[in-house]
């Protein structure tokens, strides 16, 4: 069987399902600021992996695929990177961003990356905010353990709770003084953005998936989150938490909208900088080797 048609055979998990149908529309419109605003996150990470020339590389829940270029240029022509995620319609722009920039050694994989059977051929196992939305994390952690040579390196990146992500955490403060709390059946992209910043839980996870050398580095960094106030309020109402508040809220959201804005544009102008909107965030590089 080839990989198209591996992938082709499996069933698409409920979460899957959202991140094509729901959010690869809302991340293509906030684009400038999920690959821009994060870049900021990350460039204090990139020095400090674990990558060498010539490396095989696997970039698990790659997005836009920003991280997957710059590990094929750290990897450089005796290397390569496979990016894998399981939104075509994201793939699009890394392949695109891919050629402009004259990296051939990346290739796009659509993929679940919690089951798609890799081979362990590769030296090094990347996630940037990508595993803390599989439905389950040990599988999907364990899976992606399965990519790696013995003594092969994962780093993912997630994080830290809600109270250390202002840039996250507080516009849903103020959606919450005007709209409900989503209910419990409230449709999700997976467990969410905080579900990793537990160490202790993630340690576990980590351990029963097969990993040794577990390692936590608190990673605190400045994200953009919007050219200016419009666009800051208008992203917050699109993604993230209070975005999830919002849309699930409805007619009632759309009924109080200006309110709603009026309220976070005056929360968020203390964060205004000649250079756009500029917000605290806080993650953990997480280090484990896969034993073999
Ligand atoms: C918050 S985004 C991060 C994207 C990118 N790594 C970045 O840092 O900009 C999470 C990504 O994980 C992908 N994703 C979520 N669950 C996945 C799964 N089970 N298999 C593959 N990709 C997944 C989503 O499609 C999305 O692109």
């Amino acid at each position: 069987m080839s990989d198209a048609q591996v992938v082709a055979a499996q069933p698409r998990s409920q979460y899957v399902e959202f991140w094509n149908n729901i959010l690869v529309p809302k991340f293509v419109r906030w684009r400038h600021i999920l690959v821009g605003g994060l870049t900021l996150h990350s460039q204090r990470i990139f020095p400090s992996l674990q990558v060498n020339k010539g490396d095989k590389v696997v970039d698990a829940g790659c997005g836009f695929g920003d991280t997957a270029i710059e590990l094929a240029r750290l990897v450089g022509p005796s290397g390569s990177v496979l990016a894998v995620d399981c939104c075509e319609g994201f793939l699009e722009y890394g392949r695109r961003d891919a050629r402009a920039a004259g990296v051939s050694n990346v290739s796009f994989l659509e993929a679940d990356v919690q089951t798609y059977p890799f081979r362990p051929a590769h030296d090094f196992c990347f996630s940037r905010f990508g595993t803390q939305f599989f439905e389950n994390p040990v599988a999907g952690l364990r899976n992606m353990r399965t990519c790696l040579k013995p003594g092969g390196i994962m780093t993912m990146v997630v994080w830290r709770g809600v109270k250390d992500n202002p840039w996250l955490g507080h516009a849903k403060e103020i959606v919450l003084q005007y709209l409900p709390a989503p209910g419990e059946n409230a449709q999700t992209c997976g467990p969410g953005p905080f579900s990793m910043a537990d160490t202790g839980v993630v340690t576990k996870q980590l351990e029963i998936a097969g990993y040794s050398d577990i390692a936590f580095e608190q990673v605190d960094a400045q994200v953009f989150v919007g050219n200016d106030l419009d666009d800051a309020v208008a992203f917050q109402l699109a993604i993230g938490p209070a975005g999830e508040v919002y849309r699930e809220a409805g007619k009632l959201a759309e009924e109080r909208h200006d309110k709603i804005a009026n309220a976070l544009k005056t929360a968020l102008a203390k964060y205004q900088r000649p250079n756009g909107v500029i917000m605290d965030s806080s993650s953990w590089k997480v280090t484990a080797k896969n034993p073999g």
